[in-house]
Order: C-alpha cells, then sequence, then structure tokens
C-alpha cells in the first residue's frame, strides 16, 4: 500500500478543488481533505507520484508515508529499516514546531549513515544552518528524484514523517514567467501557477482543445500547451496578439512535445462577440482572466468599488453569454473576473450570479454552486473570483 501526502500551496480550497479534480481524471480519490496533508492510497503497482503531480499548480510536495514519529520509529530508522541515502540527504520539518523532532530523526539518520556499509559517508546537504529545504533548494539537489528528503510533519495529535517523491517545479514556472520575450509590467499579469490550476479546474477527460479569450500576453496559452492541450487565443488588443503570437513561439521552438499544430489560431475577437467568429459548440474549455479594472494602490471607498463592478458588469455578462455558445455540451469555462476589498466592510462583487443561471450554465462542482473561488493576496484591493461552470451535457 502506497500513502502519498501532498503539501499544498496557499490558497487552499483553490489547491485542494484542483488535486481533486486531477486525481480524479486518473481514477484516484482524495482523502481525509481536512487533513493539513491530504493524501491518496493505494494498492495500484504503477502509481506513479511523478506524472500524477506534475500537471498541478497548487502544489508544493507530494511525500510518501514511511511512519509514525516515535522513539521505536527512530530505532527502525537507524537499523535501515526505512530510509538508505544513496547520496546526500537532508530532513525538513514542514511545520515549525517539530525542530526538536527533526534533530532526533537527523541524529538517527548520522547513526545510519556511520553504521550502515551501503550508507557509510552520505553528507547531509546543505550543511546544517540551512534546514528546511524549500521546494527550488529539492529540485536543485534531485532529492524528489533520489528520494533523499525525509520530512516531518503534524496531523491531528501525530507526527508523520515521509519521503519527498515530487516536487513542484520551480525552476520551470520561473522560466516561463521570466524568460518569454514578452511580459508587460502595467498590465495584471496572471501567475503561471494559478492559470495552471485553472485550467485543472475546468479539465474534463474530454478537454482537447481551449481558448483564452482574454489572452493578453499569453500566460494560459503556454501552461495549456505544457499540458498537452491545443489552445487558441484572443484578445481585442493588437499588440496583446502580437505578443501571445512571440511568446507561444518562443515556448514551441523549445518543447520536445508541443508544435505548431498545436495552436489553433491567436487572433483579435472581442470577446463580447465570440460566437461572430468562433464555431457554436467547438470548444472544450474556455479560461482565462479578463479585464481587472484599474490598479488601485492605497484607499478604496466601497462607493468606488461598487463603480467598478457596475462599469465591468456588462463585460462579463456578454461574454459568459457568448462563451457558451462556444462550448460544446459538458464543456467547462474557467473564467477569473475581479472583485474589490474597500477599506472597510465585506468585498464587493460584480452581480451575475442570476445571469450565469439565466445563461444556462451549471456548477462545475455541486458543493461549490455558483459560488467562485476567491484568489487575493492581503496587500491587494483587486482579488479574482474564479467561477468554474459547465455547459449543460
Ligand atoms: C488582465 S489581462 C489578462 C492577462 C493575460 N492572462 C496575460 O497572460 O497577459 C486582460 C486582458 O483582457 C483584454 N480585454 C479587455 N477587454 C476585452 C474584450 N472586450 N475582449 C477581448 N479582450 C479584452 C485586455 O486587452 C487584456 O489583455
Amino acid at each position: 500500500m502506497t500513502e502519498l501526502h501532498f503539501q499544498l500551496g496557499r490558497e487552499r480550497e483553490l489547491c485542494l478543488y484542483e488535486l481533486d479534480n486531477i486525481l480524479s481524471l486518473s481514477g484516484y480519490t482524495l482523502q481525509d481533505k481536512g487533513l493539513l496533508l491530504p493524501g491518496v492510497s493505494t494498492n495500484d503497482s504503477n502509481f506513479d507520484p511523478k506524472s500524477l503531480c506534475t500537471p498541478l499548480g497548487g502544489c508544493v510536495r507530494a511525500i510518501e508515508r514511511i511512519g509514525d514519529y516515535s522513539e521505536d520509529f527512530l530505532m527502525e530508522v537507524e537499523s535501515g529499516a526505512w530510509f538508505l541515502p544513496e547520496g546526500p540527504w537532508a530532513i525538513s520539518a514542514l511545520d515549525t514546531k517539530l525542530r526538536s523532532e527533526r534533530e532526533k530523526l537527523r541524529s538517527s539518520v548520522k547513526t545510519l549513515v556511520k553504521q550502515s556499509d551501503q550508507a557509510h559517508g552520505r553528507e547531509e546537504r546543505p550543511k546544517p544552518g540551512e534546514l528546511d529545504l524549500s521546494p527550488a533548494k529539492v529540485q536543485e539537489l534531485g532529492f524528489a528524484d533520489t528520494g533523499s528528503e525525509l520530512c516531518l510533519w503534524k496531523e491531528g495529535g501525530m507526527i508523520l514523517v515521509g519521503i519527498t517523491r515530487w516536487v513542484f517545479d520551480t525552476h520551470g514556472f520561473g522560466d516561463r514567467d521570466m524568460n518569454k520575450p514578452f511580459r508587460p509590467r502595467r498590465r495584471g499579469l496572471l501567475p503561471p501557477k494559478l492559470a495552471r490550476q485553472m485550467i485543472n479546474l475546468g479539465r474534463t477527460p474530454k478537454t482537447w482543445k481551449i481558448l483564452d479569450p482574454f489572452c493578453g500576453c499569453g500566460v494560459t496559452l503556454l501552461e495549456g500547451l505544457d499540458l498537452g492541450f491545443q489552445v487558441a487565443g484572443s484578445d481585442n488588443r493588437d499588440e496583446a496578439i502580437k505578443q501571445s503570437a512571440k511568446n507561444v513561439d518562443w515556448y514551441l521552438s523549445q518543447s520536445e512535445s508541443a508544435s505548431k499544430s498545436s495552436v489553433a489560431f491567436i487572433e483579435r475577437i472581442d470577446a463580447r462577440q465570440l460566437s461572430t467568429k468562433i464555431a457554436p459548440l467547438s470548444l472544450d474549455l474556455v479560461v482565462g482572466e479578463g479585464d481587472l479594472g484599474p490598479p488601485i494602490q492605497g484607499k478604496l471607498s466601497r462607493k468606488a468599488a461598487a463603480g467598478f463592478s457596475g462599469q465591468l458588469e456588462p463585460l462579463y455578462s456578454r461574454t459568459f453569454a457568448e462563451v457558451r455558445t462556444t462550448l460544446r455540451p459538458g464543456g467547462r469555462v474557467c473564467l477569473a473576473i475581479p472583485f474589490w476589498q474597500p477599506n472597510e466592510g465585506d468585498p464587493i462583487f460584480i452581480n451575475i450570479e442570476r445571469k450565469l443561471r439565466l445563461i444556462g450554465y451549471e456548477p462545475a462542482f455541486d458543493e461549490k454552486g455558483f459560488e467562485p473561488f476567491l484568489y487575493r493576496r492581503k496587500d491587494q484591493r483587486v482579488g479574482r473570483a474564479i467561477y468554474v461552470l459547465k455547459s449543460p451535457e
């Protein structure tokens, strides 16, 4: 039996739903969603944490549980029953309150390394002082490939121990984020991780052709290509179309799997008129982030926030209606639209739920209904309300 646990990113609800959707596409069920690190258990001998986790945007580490921390467990570690470092090794506590347990586990591994013929001479890396590795460091050291990082975390009253089997591809995301030819500074840029999560939320077993109707410089298109889909992009600015096309060419020039045929079109289209250019029922997934309104620094009154929301409501009512005509039955839309957090009181949303029902959408996730996922950094006035809906089968 393998038990794999997932360390999630910051927006927990988004990360959980993404993970759940991706696992279920591979036939696995996410258990105990309330746990700090929820997991899956399986007897499948072909179970491959790496291929399962690589699509994810909101997961930090996947850790195979090997036992529960106790004095007996430490003795078993010393005997080599659980862990024989193949090369350099490290121990990370995923909870700052576990420092003393980490020290004891370190000393048990050190005893093992001294005594075991196979492990003798293996070094701890990085040197003590840089304990608790970041995902970037785990990736750099290759520990997820060699199974050389032990992790400790707390669940209820227990302390669990596991071996890292997969880690978030910090370098790949950084490369797509920072090294593409166009990265406009002024417009709100969708973080690649979030674009990936949104695609994964909208994915079904039948997903192949996806459109971002607000493609900007193409962040969603790059993530869609990276996930192996056929992508299409549209925007109402010529500059955005040029930037998306260049960024997509840059991605294709270094991709081993995606090619020109992975791009259906990148064209100037107003999202309020999608149906004039795109065949009805032709898309599996429409995903992206629209106009977020003006950037806001400093204070924001409730009145000003209500004004922004009113101004953008027609754009989104129209766009959701147009998107619906392009989706095949069972196709999904995952669209991020703005909401505002004024200085005082509750956030202000674009009043759209009734329209979404009238247009004929259904919730993609029954438990969520028409409620959006929320994504907002604490210091930001403008957040993203992410609607995931489906066209009836
Ligand atoms: C927040 S940006 C999206 C950023 C994008 N995800 C990226 O990777 O650059 C919003 C985009 O929506 C486009 N937009 C605004 N109103 C539009 C409309 N009516 N039709 C199509 N595109 C529109 C803007 O030109 C802008 O590129």
